[in-house]
């Protein structure tokens, strides 16, 4: 019998209860505006970012609109500006080089290795130039974390800020710290389908009190920074209130509630994720053809999706797996399509930077696979994901129709 998946990879869980109880108290009485206070009262955005920064074990803690939000804000805060130059993965998704090119600086790409985390031996040689950028993108992209003890070592040497990309990596560890620990400043995003769902929104975190005094002025805090809890102390505003610009893209009260219970809950449905991930591990594990990403030991991931290669497979051959998984419920997204689909991307898609060709980034991008691991999934429909790609893989590799 041929199985079939009849599951829906972009199903998230619902809102806790106790988030949308906070939310209705929000609609209720009306204050939605993070700064819209009662006498006494504490914003929910405020606690939010109180309770982010103590989850995280960082200082300061900002709630913003989005994740491409919180990175801008970043790369301002950290002082790049128009025709900049900024490195950053050749492996992410369209927000990143977003991001850049939304403070007039330009995106400078580094390749991707088979491990799928950004290539170290391209880093340095980039920085070697005479002209090297001066702040580094890191994205964590879909959860892969490189060594960080090595990359900061390349970067303080080369005296580079690091700006991470935590969109994929809220919770995870390298070493024992915590993803978004390493770099000056770290962006989260809290749209739906990240590490935690508020629709939209993002967080930003830091330890270094004139960075985030910057970003809670350019976040739209007029004069009100006092109402935030995990903000620095006033003489870091006193420094940049009058020559940083207003660049609205706050969080709201709304969003901040229902975030609340899930950010409380996050380690567990980090252990979630990785329960069903390693379920597709090892069902797809030695599948002739396929290659497993291997995950190095000081790595503690947080896995809401799942990648696979299929290296050097003809594109006829990749768009056979693609059809015949998805025939069967199964759907997998290809970053090697000629054109960008959903929402896959990479560095050559956006051709408003003028990258050069990275011919070993594209071997790895060309192969690259991607599922989404939502909650919602049980480990028997994970197992029997991975059976079904296994065995259409399995078909195609050895030409058994
Ligand atoms: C790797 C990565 N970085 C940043 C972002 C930006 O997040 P947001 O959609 O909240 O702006 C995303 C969103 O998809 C992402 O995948």
């Amino acid at each position: 019998m041929t199985e079939r998946f009849t599951g829906n990879f972009t199903q998230q869980e619902p809102i806790p209860d106790e988030g949308i109880k906070a939310a209705l108290d929000v609609l209720r009485h009306g204050r939605l505006h993070r700064y819209n206070v009662a006498e006494g009262e504490v914003s929910k955005t405020a606690l939010l970012e109180q309770e982010f920064a103590a989850l995280m074990g960082a200082k300061y803690a900002l709630a913003v609109a989005s994740g491409g939000y919180a990175i801008a804000t970043a790369l301002r805060a950290v002082g790049v500006g128009p025709g900049d130059r900024v490195l950053t993965n050749a492996f992410t998704l369209a927000p990143v080089p977003g991001a850049i090119a939304s403070v007039g600086a330009v995106p400078v790409f580094v390749g991707v290795t088979e491990a799928l985390t950004i290539d170290l031996a391209d880093l340095e040689q980039k920085l070697a130039a005479p002209d090297a950028p001066k702040v580094l993108l890191l994205s964590h992209m879909r959860g892969h974390i490189c060594d960080m003890d090595r990359l900061m070592a390349i970067t303080d040497a080369a005296g580079v800020t690091v700006i991470e990309d935590c969109a994929h990596t809220m919770g995870a560890r390298w070493n024992g710290t915590l993803s978004g620990r390493h770099g000056a400043m770290a962006a989260y995003s809290t749209q739906t389908y990240k590490h935690a769902n508020s629709g939209e929104g993002g967080l930003l975190i830091s330890d270094d009190p004139d960075l985030m005094a910057r970003a809670i002025v350019l976040s739209g805090s007029y004069m009100l920074y006092d109402r935030h809890l995990a903000g620095p102390p006033p003489e870091a505003f006193e420094r940049v209130k009058f020559v940083t610009p207003n660049i609205s893209g706050r969080m709201d009260n709304l969003r901040a509630a229902i975030l609340r219970p899930q950010l409380a809950n996050l380690f567990e449905n980090c252990a979630a994720w990785n329960a069903r991930y390693r379920v597709v591990e090892d069902g797809l594990r030695e599948t002739p053809g396929l290659t497993i990403i291997e995950r190095p030991a000081k790595e503690e991931y947080v896995m809401s999706s799942f990648q696979f290669l299929l290296l050097d497979w003809a594109e006829e051959d990749v768009l056979n797996v693609v059809r015949r998984c998805a025939d069967r419920g199964v759907e997998l997204k290809w970053f090697g399509g000629a054109e960008p689909q959903g929402f896959t991307s990479r560095y050559d898609s956006w051709r408003y930077v003028d990258a050069p060709a990275m011919p070993a980034t594209d071997r790895v991008l060309c192969g690259i696979l991607d599922l989404r691991l939502p909650l919602t999934f049980s480990l028997d429909d994970c197992a029997l994901i991975a059976r079904i790609i296994r065995d259409v893989v399995l078909k195609l590799y050895q030409r058994v129709e």
